[in-house]
């Protein structure tokens, strides 16, 4: 008996069986399918994410391909992984910035928690799969984005808007940049908030899937410029496993909502340490902490990074662990969490609300 011939519909039918697990509906209805082909017995077509870091990409593809080759007549299916980023529920429709389609801010209640770190390694990891990113550096009084990304010079000015300088991809803007080195910058309030807005308005940012914010520790005046007048797709909280740390967090956190800036969730940084010499794992501050935090408090837990000498120095040295070593478990811990951070956008974008990303398990390294 001969084959029934395929049609588009069947296709497309067969799709509409597969769902996106973080966004709760199928691939059709989300209008992620386009270009359907059907060639005799191959089909071709390409499935837009959401986000180029989507956690799932792989499983999505997966379940395309089963489902069309289920597909009575289909031998052969040909799928392209494409992505396109959407802008965020907070940004979207707001005139200030209007090719920027998420801005992310990164905030910890103390200091010292490696927030500047942890917003240099996620803007270096969600270049790396694809998006287009940029981060401001919202601190004017202690600005060290610029270090931990190696950029320096003096951006220039185009069409009366600032251009931002580029390190590893991507466009960064700081006070630093406007400073002599080693100059203190002693402001009031309004100075702080009066530079962060001139940051969003005055500065050529361009096309920008992500723009990651760099806010200083604390609950000051940064932090409040930014969650009242600037459209936040998310706040980003970073915390170390141990309690004041948490403590903090928790505070910050508490703000953030009050302002009704939709939170991101919780990254542990500094969570545990691989000895070098017995590679047995110690866990300095304490294990688990931000993650058990996360729940009580009903925030999705965005992951954890380990603590290691070799971030530091890549740091210090304007070289992140992406860059300097980017196999790495230290390298791949970041991507993992700036997967999950994209993922928990494309969720408060589309999704169902309330609901976490699909955990994607963190390799532990050194195990
Ligand atoms: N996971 C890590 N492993 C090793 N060192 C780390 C890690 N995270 C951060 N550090 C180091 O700890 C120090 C503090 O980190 P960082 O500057 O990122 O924190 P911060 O929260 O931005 O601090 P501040 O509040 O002072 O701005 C830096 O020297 C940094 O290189
Ligand atoms: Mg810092």
């Amino acid at each position: 008996m001969a084959e029934p011939r395929v049609t588009e519909a069947d296709v497309l039918r067969a799709l509409g069986t597969v769902k996106d697990p973080d966004l709760g509906r199928d691939l059709v209805t989300l209008g992620m399918i386009e270009d359907v082909a059907v060639r005799g017995d191959a089909v071709s077509f390409t499935v837009v994410l959401t986000t180029p870091a989507c956690p799932l990409k792989g499983k999505i593809e997966n379940d395309c391909r089963q489902a069309v080759l289920a597909v009575p007549g289909v031998r052969e299916a040909t799928i392209k992984m494409d992505a396109r980023v959407v802008a965020g529920r907070g940004v979207r429709g707001k005139p200030s910035l209007p090719n920027v389609r998420n801005i992310i801010a990164v905030a910890s209640g103390k200091g010292g928690v490696g927030k500047t770190t942890v917003a240099v390694n996620l803007a270096l990891a969600l270049s790396e799969s694809g998006a287009k990113v940029g981060v401001l550096d919202a601190d004017v009084t202690g600005p060290n984005v610029p270090i931990m990304l190696g950029a320096h010079g003096e951006p220039r000015a185009r069409n009366n808007k600032i251009e931002p300088l580029v390190a590893y991809g991507v466009k960064v803007i700081s006070i630093a940049f406007f400073v002599p080195e080693g100059t203190p910058v002693i402001w009031r309030g309004p100075m702080v908030g009066g530079t962060i807005q001139q940051f969003f308005n005055d500065v050529d940012w361009g096309e920008l899937d992500y723009l990651i914010v760099y806010l200083p520790p604390g609950t000051g005046d940064a932090s409040l410029t930014l969650a009242q007048l600037i459209p936040l797709s998310g706040v980003v909280i970073v915390s170390t496993p141990q309690d004041v740390a948490l403590l903090d967090a928790s505070k910050s956190l508490a703000m953030f909502q009050k302002l009704e800036a939709p939170i991101i969730g919780i990254v542990e940084n500094m969570s545990y340490f691989v000895c070098p010499h017995c590679n047995e794992r110690v866990d300095i501050f304490g294990h688990g902490g931000a993650e058990r935090a996360a729940e009580r408090l009903d925030v999705p837990f965005l992951g954890r990074i380990p603590l290691n000498p070799a971030i530091r120095i890549g740091g210090d040295e304007g070289v992140p662990i992406l860059r300097s070593d980017p196999e790495s478990p230290e390298a791949e811990a970041f991507r993992l969490t700036a997967s999950q951070v994209a993922a928990r956008i494309s969720i408060l974008t589309l999704g169902p609300t309330g609901k976490r990303p699909t955990w994607v398990p963190l390799p532990m390294a050194g195990r």
